[in-house]
């Protein structure tokens, strides 16, 4: 079964793609760069007479490969203590294909953050703690997260081994991959 990795950062060669590649390595995935997508602001058309989405930007595209993959790796750098815009943005565009009743349950997620300032305890709560409760909200399963600290490119190849919480995800990601 393939993995969709899901990068959120804004810069080619990001740490995020890099960690999310190797925490995959030789399990079989695919990869898309949000950065390389066109992708609008959430507007919430609830209270009047205009259709929920915007067709005109690449998300239905993004969401057709999210849906057709049943378990997907978001990786994100750490952007002001908090998950990068870029997939911020993807998930605020989640409510639109809730609102046309898209069915998000059994899909199974887990989160990759990479951060220069002590990511582990500045950041991970707050993005771990919004895509936790994304996911109860939306019946998707939550796999869990693994975080490095990275800043430069090159940074998270040049990490010796994998952190401890990468191993215990990837090992998780093999078993329900099988
Ligand atoms: C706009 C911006 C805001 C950032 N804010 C933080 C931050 O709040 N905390 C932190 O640890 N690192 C922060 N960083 C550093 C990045 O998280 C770090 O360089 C990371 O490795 C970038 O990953 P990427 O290569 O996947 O984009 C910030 C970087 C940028 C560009």
């Amino acid at each position: 079964m393939t993995i969709l990795l899901i990068d959120g950062s804004s810069r080619p060669n990001s740490n995020s793609a890099a960690f999310g590649e190797r925490l995959l390595v030789g399990l079989p995935h695919q990869t898309i760069h949000l950065a390389s997508a066109h992708l609008n602001f959430e507007h919430d058309y609830r209270e009047t007479n205009h259709p929920q989405g915007d067709p005109s930007d690449d998300y239905d595209h993004l969401m057709a490969q999210f849906l057709a993959a049943e378990t997907i790796v978001l990786s994100t750098p750490v952007y002001w203590y908090n998950m990068s815009g870029q997939l911020k943005v993807f998930l605020d565009r989640w409510f639109d294909s809730f609102t046309h009743g898209v069915s998000f349950a059994g899909h199974r997620l887990s989160l990759l953050i990479v951060g220069a300032d002590d990511p582990v305890h500045k950041a991970q709560p707050v993005i771990e703690q919004s895509v936790k409760l994304s996911c109860d909200w939306l019946k998707m399963t939550f796999l869990g997260t693994a975080t490095a600290v990275a800043d430069l490119p090159g940074d998270i190849q040049k990490l010796p081994t994998l952190p401890a919480d990468a191993q215990k995800l990837r090992q998780i990601l093999t078993l329900t991959t099988d």
